[in-house]
C-alpha cells in the first residue's frame, strides 16, 4: 500500500511548479545540503520507482541516491530492454503496475508526452525525467540552483543558450521556468536547422513578452553574457547521421573563447557534453557544470519531499 497524499501531483514541466514553490524547493535542497542528518530518516519505508526508458547516468544516479539519502529504497529498470515495453506493454500498464510497489515515480522515455500518459493513470506523483526532445524538468531544477548560487538572482540577466535548441528538453524547460522571472533576456545562438522549434518562441517567449535574439555564431553573443548555457548536438534526435556529423562540432567553447566573456559569466551545461566545451574550460571558476550535477541531487530530493508531503521535525 503506497502512502496516502492530500494532494496528488505530477510534474511533467517547470510550469506544474508556482515560482513561489520553485523558490521553497531551492530553499529546501540548500538546507538538505546542509543538514544531511535531518533528512536521513524522512523517506524510510517508502520507494522511488525508477523507470527509464532510455540511457541516463546523471538523472537516474541522482533520483536514486536522492531516495536513498531521504532513507528510502529504489527499485526500476534502466533501459526498455529490460522491461517488459520489449514484450509490447504500455507506459500505462507499467505505471500502474509500478505504483503497485513504489510510492513515487521518475520516468525517462524517448517518446514525447510518454511521462503524462503515466501520469494520467498513476495513483501515485510521477515526476518527468526527460521526454524525447520535450521536457526535462528536474534538470531546470538543477540549473535554477546552480544560477541562483552562482549570480545570487534569478533574475536580471541576459542568458545565452547554445547548441542545439531544437530537440534540447533541457533548453525547453529551462527558457519556460526562466521567463517567470523579471528582465531576463535570451541570446538563442543555434545553426538555422536547430532553432528553437516555434511552439517555444510563440507560446513561451512571444506570449511572455520576453526580450530575445537569435544569433548563429557564439562569438557576437558571449562579451554580453551573464551565463552561456551549452547544450550538445542530441544524435540520438537525428533521422540523418550525415547531419549530425556537419552540426556536432558547429560550437566548441574553449578557454581562448571564453576570455571574451565577463568574468562573472558563469557556464552551464546539462552534461553530458561530448565536443561543445573542452576540457581546459573544466579548470575556469566560471565552470558551473559540475556544480549542477552536485545541485541536481539535492533538487531532486527537495521535490520529492515536497510531492510525498514528507516532514521531518526541527532538532
Ligand atoms: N542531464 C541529463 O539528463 O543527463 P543524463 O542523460 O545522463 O541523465
Amino acid at each position: 500500500m503506497h502512502r496516502q497524499l492530500a494532494h496528488l501531483r505530477h510534474v511533467m514541466s517547470p510550469l506544474d511548479l508556482s515560482v513561489e514553490e520553485l523558490d521553497k524547493i531551492m530553499d529546501l535542497a540548500a538546507d538538505m545540503e546542509a543538514k544531511p542528518e535531518k533528512y536521513a530518516h524522512a523517506a524510510e519505508r517508502l520507494k522511488l520507482a525508477a523507470l527509464f526508458y532510455e540511457p541516463s547516468t546523471r538523472t537516474r544516479l541522482s533520483f536514486e541516491t536522492a531516495m536513498l539519502n531521504l532513507g528510502g529504497q529504489v527499485i526500476g529498470f534502466h533501459s526498455a530492454t529490460s522491461s517488459s515495453a520489449t514484450k509490447g506493454e504500455s507506459v500505462a500498464d507499467t505505471v500502474r503496475v509500478a505504483a503497485q510497489f513504489a510510492d513515487i515515480v521518475a520516468m525517462r522515455h524517448p517518446k514525447e508526452g510518454a511521462p503524462m500518459v503515466a501520469a494520467s493513470v498513476s495513483p501515485v506523483p510521477v515526476i518527468n525525467a526527460g521526454d524525447g526532445g520535450h521536457q526535462h524538468p528536474t534538470q531546470t531544477l538543477a540549473d535554477l540552483m546552480t544560477i541562483r548560487t552562482c549570480k545570487g538572482r534569478l533574475s536580471d540577466m541576459t542568458v545565452g543558450i547554445c547548441g542545439d535548441l531544437k530537440f534540447g528538453r533541457t533548453v525547453h524547460s529551462l527558457i519556460s521556468a526562466l521567463v517567470r522571472y523579471p528582465n531576463v533576456k535570451f541570446v538563442l545562438i543555434s545553426p538555422e536547422e536547430l532553432q528553437l522549434p516555434s511552439y517555444v518562441k510563440e507560446d513561451v517567449l512571444k506570449a511572455n513578452n520576453i526580450d530575445y535574439v537569435e544569433k548563429i555564431r557564439l562569438e557576437e553573443a558571449l562579451p554580453d553574457l551573464d551565463i552561456l548555457y551549452m547544450t550538445r548536438v542530441q544524435k540520438e534526435r537525428f533521422f540523418n547521421e550525415d547531419d549530425y556529423v556537419r552540426m556536432k562540432d558547429f560550437y566548441v567553447l574553449n578557454r581562448e573563447k571564453l576570455q571574451a566573456a565577463k568574468k562573472d559569466m558563469y557556464v552551464l551545461h546539462p552534461l553530458p557534453r561530448v565536443n561543445e566545451i573542452a576540457v581546459d574550460v573544466d579548470d575556469d571558476p566560471r565552470a558551473a557544470y559540475f556544480n549542477q550535477v552536485y545541485w541536481g541531487m539535492y533538487m531532486r530530493m527537495a521535490l520529492m519531499y515536497t510531492l510525498l508531503e514528507l516532514e521531518v521535525k526541527e532538532c
